[in-house]
């Protein structure tokens, strides 16, 4: 397999929500913890997100400053700024990220000081990607104007490394590589907790995909949680 191995790892409720009020519940909060402890304990070389999840988790919305980078010659391919221990890969074909150096900044050593590899496509503004260059974060390009994300894989693999990735969200995210046959192998934190106002699911889009697992493990969490590894 020329790919990294993918390990989805989310927090969900039983009906597969991932996003609403629960998860400010106190009950949900410590299971967090456990999702980030198994984070750590997976040792990926890699975590993958949308930009959306990014924006919330690491660059709080904070836009680019690519003006100065208008009309600058960029030269053409991928981007390979270093090699690192461990990798934060994002999907942002619009370039809509705003960065401050080329690894992640987070109270969490699961997170921090990843090198930053923004996935984009031929279609992504060239100023944007003169500005990844300017503060030496990697970038892939990963086709046309979608994502693919077989492709996405490949070129982790060979230019980054790259063996085992967890995917992390959000629900439009998961839902590629889920269309695409590229989940490995699921590990679910699940809340003990139905909320009726939730909003995205596991998988957001419904179009194909389908999972079948042979090895599971069901390890009770704190508070009444569960971590399910399906494989
Ligand atoms: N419960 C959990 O464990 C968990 C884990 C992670 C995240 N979350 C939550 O999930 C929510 C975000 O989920 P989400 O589904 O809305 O967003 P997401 O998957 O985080 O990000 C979606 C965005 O990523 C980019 N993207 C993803 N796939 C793409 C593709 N094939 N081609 C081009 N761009 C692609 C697009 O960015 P553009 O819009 O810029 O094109 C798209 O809008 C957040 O509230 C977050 O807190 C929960």
């Amino acid at each position: 397999m020329n790919r990294p191995t993918i390990i989805l790892h989310m927090v969900t409720t039983p009906d597969g929500k991932i996003t609403g009020a629960f998860l400010n519940d106190p009950t949900v909060q410590a299971l967090c913890e456990d999702y980030y402890r198994i984070h750590r304990e997976y040792a990926a070389d890699a975590y993958l997100c949308g930009r959306i999840t990014f924006e919330g988790s690491f660059t709080f919305g904070r836009q680019p400053s690519t003006q100065a980078f208008a009309g600058q010659p960029v030269d053409s391919g991928d981007y390979v700024a270093c090699h690192a221990d461990k990798y934060a890969v994002v999907i942002d074909t619009h370039g809509r990220l705003g960065w401050t150096d080329h690894c992640i900044h987070d109270d969490d050593p699961g997170y921090d000081a990843a090198h930053i590899i923004e996935v984009v496509t031929e279609q992504t503004p060239k100023a944007y990607l003169a500005y990844l260059r300017s503060l030496s974060i990697s970038y892939l390009i990963c086709g046309e104007t979608q994502v693919d994300p077989l492709l996405l894989c490949e070129k982790l693999f060979s230019l980054f490394g790259i063996r085992k990735l967890m995917l992390e969200g959000g629900g439009i995210t998961d839902s590629l590589f889920l269309q695409a046959g590229l989940v490995d192998e699921m590990s679910l934190v699940m809340v003990p907790m139905i909320d009726g106002t939730a909003g995205l699911s596991l998988f957001e889009q419904k179009q194909g995909g389908t999972l079948s697992f042979t090895h599971t493990k069901a390890v009770p969490l704190s508070h009444g949680g569960i971590w399910l590894s399906l494989r």
